[in-house]
């Protein structure tokens, strides 16, 4: 392929976001494995400040959270003028367009995987990876997806939810409705958060308000389901309206639940791929992702994660994660791996999807 039918991907990373370090370590990923005989390649940075900065120094740097201070960047931000399609970048000598084919978002949680910043890729006019606006908001709010998922007979957790400022006012009501609504142990989460931060596991009722003030320092509305004993596994479903699952993964945690520590400091909760399930038990956990995908209207990719209880190996949806850890050791790439596919081809087919979304060939997309 000759230097101008290369297509110009441009990876975005980090943000405002509770998250912003596991971006990066999915970006870096990302970074590495696209081939640089197929694509050119721009990585930009949010900062947790919310800075936009085009950076061109070594994925090392991406890695270990120093790429702010190697001096290697310059302010840019993605138009959303869709005749400009691409960045603008504030060079010292004035304001520079760097066209663009194809956005990567590998962004996690709030202000990444919240339908904001879709919201501008789709005004910018620039095919993107992944879920669209509406999808990735719905799926990102623990209340809206339970609502949602509920009128389509899809089974959860019992749950309820409240705004996290009624607490402070109605304390005593709110926790007389938990007490009476759900069984014990509970799990108390902020709606809008992920990697486990602010998610508790509460034994008994005197250990609701300090779970409720952690969930709310994270989010402005409080989720509280009934705990659910069981396998914990998590599928891969990929495309656009169509679209397929992947085998099951499972996640043994080494602690009381799959926490913040577990999923990313110790390294000593284990994945299984496959899922110890019995083959029916798989099939209707990869049927009800595709259902509860296509339902919410998910588009590229999504990880669809499930809890099967331990006895009657009921099905019940946890959450769907439309950006989920992408480093080459996390779940959802592992599952296509183990389905047959590369990393890279991974990203490839990824990458398809986004212009077939947009209506556009991936040959047409060269300006
Ligand atoms: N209802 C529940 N029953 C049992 N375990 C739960 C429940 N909800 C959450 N957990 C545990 O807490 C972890 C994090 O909760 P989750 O809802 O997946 O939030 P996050 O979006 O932060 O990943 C899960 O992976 C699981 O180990
Ligand atoms: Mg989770």
């Amino acid at each position: 392929m000759s230097e101008s039918k290369k297509c110009r991907v441009a990876v975005l990373f980090g943000g405002v976001s509770s998250e912003h370090e596991i971006s990066l370590l999915s970006a870096s990923s990302i970074v590495e494995n696209l081939s640089p005989e197929q694509y050119d390649l721009m990585t930009v940075g949010i900062t947790k400040e919310g800075r936009w900065l085009l950076y061109t120094g070594p994925v090392s740097a991406l890695r270990d959270g120093t790429w702010e201070q190697t001096g290697l960047t310059v302010p840019a931000f993605l138009s959303p003028d869709p005749g400009v399609h691409g960045l603008v970048a504030l060079e010292k000598d004035g304001a520079r367009v760097l066209p663009v084919d194809v956005v990567f978002p590998a962004l996690h949680g709030k202000n990444g995987e919240d339908g904001t910043l879709q919201g501008l890729l789709q005004l910018s006019g620039i095919p993107f990876v992944g879920c669209g606006t509406l999808a990735s908001t719905i799926c990102m709010d623990k209340a809206v997806t339970h609502s949602l998922l509920s009128a389509a007979n899809i089974e959860q957790a019992h749950y309820l939810w409240f705004y996290a400022d009624r607490f402070p006012v109605a304390a005593e009501t709110i926790k007389k409705k938990i007490v009476a609504r759900l069984n014990f142990p509970v799990f108390v989460k902020p709606a809008n958060a992920g990697s486990s931060v602010g998610v508790s596991k509460v034994d008994a009722p005197e250990g609701l308000d300090a779970a409720i003030e952690k969930a709310a320092r994270e989010d402005h509305k409080v989720v509280v389901e009934e705990g659910i004993d069981g396998q914990e596994v998590e599928v891969a479903v990929l495309g656009n309206r169509d679209c397929t699952a992947s085998i099951v993964g499972e996640i043994c945690a080494s602690a009381s639940f799959y926490d913040y520590e577990d999923k990313y400091i110790n390294g000593t909760s284990q994945l299984f791929i496959p899922a110890h399930l019995e083959e029916e038990t798989a099939q209707k956990v990869r049927e009800t992702a595709v259902r509860a995908y296509r339902l919410l209207g998910c588009s590229g990719m999504a990880r669809v994660d499930f809890f099967v209880t331990r006895e009657e190996h009921r099905v019940i949806l946890n959450e769907i994660n439309t950006l989920p850890g992408f480093t080459s050791i996390s779940m959802y790439p592992k599952l296509w791996m183990a389905s047959g596919l590369t990393y890279g081809e991974l990203l490839d087919r990824l990458i398809d999807l986004a212009f077939q979304k947009a209506g556009i060939e991936r040959g047409q997309a060269h300006g």
